[in-house]
């Protein structure tokens, strides 16, 4: 797929089929990911990659709108090394990378919607929790993955009237 195209026709897919998603895949979306810029090229970024049954269940024991989870072929953790990144650029550079990762899944006929963690602190501790992340990391947000099993229409967002020119 043309990577506009790619662009513009993703949406938020959060029904999957049972259809596992290749390893070569998964590594191909973290290539995506890490090719993101980063603020002074720091790349303070992690990845939880994760396929495990019971641990994609106990997501949505914690998180409201995580129920997808149960479905997903797998669950990809974005966090950064806030030591790495000691500047709330962190946040900038994960979501750079968290947006490849919808972008590319796109591309290569995978659904996917991005979960958010960060800032919510009660998340952000639960996350910390499950995953055995240490102290200097920080997580973003969770990419559910899988294949398909809804359609959705391209999004027609845009609008001339968030457009300024030269000046507000
Ligand atoms: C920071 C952030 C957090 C989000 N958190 C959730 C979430 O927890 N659960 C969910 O189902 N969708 C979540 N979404 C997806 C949005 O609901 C979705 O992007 C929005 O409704 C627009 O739909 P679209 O992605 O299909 O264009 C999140 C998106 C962003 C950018």
């Amino acid at each position: 797929m043309e990577a506009l195209e790619a662009i513009m026709s993703r949406r938020s897919i959060r029904k999957y089929t049972d259809k596992k998603i290749p390893e070569e895949t998964i590594k191909t979306l973290l290539e995506a990911a890490m090719n993101a810029p980063s603020a002074h090229n720091k790349q303070p970024w992690h990845f939880i990659v994760v396929d495990d049954r019971e641990t994609l269940y106990k997501v949505p024991e914690f998180h409201n709108y995580s129920k997808m989870l149960e479905q997903a072929s797998h669950a990809i953790v974005v966090l950064a090394d806030t030591e790495i990144q000691n500047t709330d650029f962190w946040i900038h550079d994960t979501s750079a990378s968290t947006e490849n990762i919808l972008i590319a899944a796109n591309a290569l006929g995978l659904g996917a919607v991005w979960l958010g963690v960060h800032p919510h602190e009660n998340l952000m501790s639960e996350v910390k929790k499950l995953f055995n992340v240490p102290e200097n990391v920080t997580p973003l947000g969770i990419i559910s993955l899988g294949y398909p099993a809804e359609e959705k229409p391209p999004r027609e967002n845009y609008n001339e009237e968030r457009v300024h020119r030269n000046k507000w």
